[in-house]
C-alpha cells in the first residue's frame, strides 16, 4: 500500500519573483510534468516520465495537458457577504450601509452563519481557491461557523471578528473592550488549530474609535504572530471621513500607525489612494497590500498603481461581496484590465503570481501554501486551457505556454477548474 498520488499535467513553477525580474525568465515551463504528493505534502515536483520511473506504485492522477498550479490564495474577502454580491448602484459607505451591514446583521443567528460558511466554500473551491483570508461579521459566532466549516473540510483559513464601535448599526457594534476580549478568546480558541489562523481585524477606522483601535493594537502585540487585517484607503471619500474623524492625523495609515496597528503581519485591503509618506511606512514596516480589482471598479474606488509589487508585497483578492466575482481567474482578468487604464499591463506570469504567491506571501504562509515548492502542503488545482469554445479556439492558435493561458486567465471561470486537491485530498 502506498498512499503517494502523482499528478500529471503540464507544471508552471517559479523561482523568481515575475515582478522584480523580467517575468518570462522567473518561471520554469514543463510540459509533460508531475507532482508527487504524499502525506499531505508536495514531494517531488519535475517531468513526469522521471517520477513515474521514480515511483512507479504511486497512485496517478492523470490531468492530461490540464496545468498545475497552487491553488488560487483570496488575501482578502468578506465571506458573510456570499449572498448580497453584485448588489446594484452604490459607493462605498452607501452600499455598506444599505447592503452589507443589513446582510451582516443576520449572522447573530450561528445557523445562518454555518449555511453561509458551507455555502461559501463551495463556491471558493468549485472557482479553484483553497484558501481565503476573510472577514467574519462582529459576532464570534460567524467566526466559528467559518473555522468549523474550513476544518471538517481541511482548508488553510484565516479570518476574524470585524470589530466596529461607531457609525454603524446598533445590532453590529461592539465595544473596545469587547473587541478586545472577544477576539482573544476566538484566538486562543482557533488560532494554530490544524491548519487554521486568526487575524486581528478592525474593520476600518470609520467605524472603529481610537479607543477600539487602540485596543486592538494592545492584543495584537501580546499576540504578534497573528495577521492583523483591515481596509485603508479605497475611496475619496472615505479618507476625507477619516480626515475628519482623525484632524491630527498625518494621514489614514497614521490612524492604525498611533494604535500599533502597522507592522510586518498588517495586511491593508484596497490601498487605492496613498500618499507617498504612506508607501514609505508600509515598505518601512514590511507590511502587505491587496489589490481588490473588481471590486475597486464594481463599488466605484480607483486604480490601484501595480507599480507598487516592485517595492511592496502585494496580494490579490475577490473582495466578495464588494468584489464581483468569487473567481480568482476574473480577478486576474480585472487586475489586467486596470493595469492597461494606468499604461501597465500585467504580464499572464505575473497575475498567477500575484493570485498565488503574492498573496501567501502577503498572508506571511509562502512556507506553506501559495506555491509547488518541496515541502509545501497540497493545495493543488489543475486548469483545463480550453474550458469553453472560444478559450479552446484562442488558445489552440497559441505560439507558447503563455498565449496558451492568458485566454483562460481573461475568460475562464470555474469550468476551467478540472480539479482541486487540498493538502493532498482531491475534492
Ligand atoms: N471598507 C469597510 N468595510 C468594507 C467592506 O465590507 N467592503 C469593502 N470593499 N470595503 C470596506
Ligand atoms: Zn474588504
Amino acid at each position: 500500500m502506498t498512499n503517494k498520488t502523482l499528478i500529471t499535467g503540464q507544471l508552471l513553477t517559479f523561482h523568481a519573483n515575475p515582478f522584480s525580474e523580467a517575468p518570462q525568465d522567473a518561471v520554469r515551463h514543463e510540459r509533460q510534468g508531475a507532482i508527487l504528493v504524499e502525506g499531505g505534502i508536495i514531494r517531488a515536483t519535475g517531468p513526469a516520465e522521471i517520477l513515474r520511473a521514480a515511483h512507479p506504485q504511486a497512485r496517478v492522477a492523470d490531468m492530461g495537458a490540464a496545468l498545475l498550479l497552487p491553488g488560487f490564495v483570496d488575501a482578502h474577502a468578506h465571506y458573510p457577504q456570499t449572498e448580497i454580491i453584485a448588489s446594484w448602484g452604490k459607493r462605498l459607505i452607501d452600499w455598506l450601509n444599505t447592503y452589507t451591514f443589513p446582510a451582516e446583521m443576520e449572522f447573530g443567528d450561528p445557523a445562518h452563519a454555518a449555511r453561509i460558511a458551507e455555502r461559501y466554500f463551495d463556491l471558493t473551491l468549485s472557482h479553484g481557491t483553497t484558501t481565503v483570508c476573510s472577514f467574519a461579521t462582529s459576532h464570534p459566532g460567524s467566526v466559528d461557523a467559518f473555522f468549523a466549516e474550513a476544518q471538517k473540510r481541511g482548508l488553510r483559513a484565516v479570518t476574524g471578528k470585524t470589530c466596529m464601535d461607531r457609525n454603524a448599526p446598533d445590532g453590529l457594534m461592539d465595544t473596545a473592550q469587547s473587541a478586545y476580549d472577544d477576539s482573544k478568546a476566538l484566538l486562543e480558541r482557533w488560532h494554530g488549530v490544524d491548519r487554521l489562523e486568526y487575524a486581528i481585524t478592525p474593520r476600518f477606522t470609520p467605524t472603529s474609535s481610537r479607543a477600539q483601535l487602540h485596543a486592538l493594537g494592545a492584543l495584537w502585540t501580546e499576540f504578534p504572530d497573528c495577521l492583523m487585517q483591515t481596509h485603508l484607503s479605497e475611496q475619496i471619500d472615505e479618507i476625507a471621513w477619516v480626515r475628519d474623524l482623525h484632524p491630527q492625523a498625518r494621514d489614514y495609515l497614521d490612524t492604525y500607525e498611533q494604535a500599533d496597528l502597522l507592522g510586518p503581519k498588517a495586511v491593508f485591503g484596497h490601498s487605492i489612494h496613498l500618499e507617498p509618506r504612506e508607501i514609505d511606512r508600509i515598505a518601512e514596516a514590511g507590511a502587505g497590500l491587496v489589490h481588490c480589482p473588481t471590486s475597486n471598479t464594481f463599488i466605484g474606488s480607483g486604480l490601484f498603481d501595480m507599480g507598487l509589487a516592485r517595492r511592496l508585497t502585494v496580494g490579490l483578492a475577490t473582495d466578495t461581496g464588494g468584489g464581483s466575482s468569487f473567481s480568482m481567474l476574473r480577478t486576474m482578468a480585472a487586475a489586467y484590465e486596470i493595469g492597461q487604464l494606468r499604461g501597465n499591463p500585467l504580464h499572464p506570469a505575473q497575475l498567477l503570481w500575484l493570485a498565488t504567491e503574492g498573496s501567501a506571501r502577503a498572508m506571511h504562509m509562502v512556507d506553506r501554501i501559495g506555491t509547488l515548492e518541496v515541502g509545501s502542503e497540497a493545495d493543488i488545482i489543475a486548469l483545463d486551457l480550453g474550458s469553453t469554445p472560444a478559450i479552446a479556439q484562442r488558445a489552440a492558435r497559441a505560439d507558447d505556454i503563455w498565449e496558451q493561458v492568458f485566454p483562460t486567465i481573461m475568460m475562464g471561470d470555474d469550468r476551467a477548474i478540472a480539479g482541486v486537491w487540498t493538502g493532498g485530498n482531491r475534492c
